[in-house]
């Protein structure tokens, strides 16, 4: 072959949704190659691994030499709690990687065949000045609500801004975005996130630990199931742009208050042992999300239909994945501090 081999590109790849996509994508027959800061996982499939900083130009260099990115599922990012901590690094990350990898796509496209560049937004792109104005929300359509508290939904509302207007400027960019809501899997703990409480507890009840518990009650987030988000995401990279009204799609999930959440898990773990452990600044980011969104737009333009409800996410995903899960591996690290 000559020049530049086209390829899957999957930043982030050891992170929670990257594990789960790589995994999906490799069976589905893509030639994958994977970036992240963590060495590449033995046997995972992937054609090539890069370790390394997505900001480094070198990493770009080494990769464009052999690979064109004719498809990119961007999932590197500086999680919001850990952004709010971390400016600088936060816009190094979601900013500046995001623009170089979004020019890399583009460059990689041609008007006829451009490149498809997926990107996981978020509920944080939706921002609520206090608790009784979230209640009175009911499900947030994609255009209501985009004014974030955040830096991380600023980051988050800028890229899919920018994705969208880059892709108007030159032909070459097919740019599609998905906002997840609280994502929660059986297999892995999110890191440096705001909707880690409800991950984080089932974690530590089948491992049999404490968890410090960091939001109040009734904080509210909708929560959707890993394999339904990747599904979600690869319905839409694969769907025909014709049928695609939108840049970014809300994924819907089903909506619990903390409470509720360990009332759930108390019904198969009932020995979980939650502390109270109130962090007014990661609460106050919860209060400012959507408590449900409308995924109405994503239904119908791509099919998207979650195979979990809020009864079987626990009973038929969670529960058993994570009772085999710690099975399979009882040397599992705690879950991580947020750094
Ligand atoms: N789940 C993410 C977080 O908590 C939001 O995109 O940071």
């Amino acid at each position: 072959m000559t020049g530049p081999e086209p390829v899957t590109l999957v930043t982030g790849s050891a992170g929670e949704i990257g594990a789960n996509l790589v995994r999906e994508l490799v069976r589905r027959g893509d030639r994958v190659v994977t970036v992240d800061l963590r060495p590449g996982r033995e046997g995972s499939g992937a054609l090539a691994h890069f370790a390394g900083d997505i900001t480094d130009p070198a990493l770009w260099n080494a990769f464009g030499a052999r690979y064109l990115p004719r498809t990119t599922f961007h999932l590197a990012a500086v999680l919001s709690t850990h952004a709010e901590r971390s400016p600088t690094l936060a816009h190094r990350v979601n900013i500046e990687g995001t623009a170089r990898l979004l020019r890399l796509a583009r460059d990689a496209g041609s008007a006829a065949n451009p490149a498809r560049f997926l990107f996981p937004s978020s509920i944080a792109v939706y921002g609520f000045p206090s608790r009784s104005r979230k209640a009175a929300a009911g499900n947030v359509r994609e255009d209501e609500h985009l004014d974030p508290a955040t830096l991380y939904g600023q980051q988050k509302l800028y890229i899919e801004r920018l994705g969208a207007a880059l892709e108007r400027e030159r032909p070459g960019l097919d740019f599609r975005a998905v906002r997840f809501p609280g994502l929660i899997s059986c297999d892995t703990v999110p890191q440096g996130g705001t909707s880690d409480w409800a991950p984080e507890l089932l974690h530590a009840a089948a491992r049999g630990e404490p968890c410090a518990f960091f939001v109040r009650g009734d904080a509210r987030l909708p929560f959707c199931a890993m394999p339904d988000a990747v599904r979600g995401l690869l319905q839409l990279a694969g769907s025909d742009r014709a049928n695609l009204r939108r840049t970014a799609y809300n994924l819907g999930g089903s909506s619990f208050s903390a409470d509720e959440v360990i009332a759930r898990v108390r019904r198969d773990f009932p020995d979980v042992r939650v502390h109270r452990a109130l962090d007014e600044e990661r609460d106050r980011i919860v209060a400012s999300w959507p408590g449900a969104v409308d995924d109405g737009a994503a239904r119908r333009d791509f099919g998207w239909a979650p195979a979990h409800d809020r009864e079987t996410l626990f009973s038929r995903y969670l529960i058993p994945g994570i009772r085999a899960r710690y099975r399979r591996t009882r040397d599992e690290p705690s879950v991580a501090e947020v750094r």
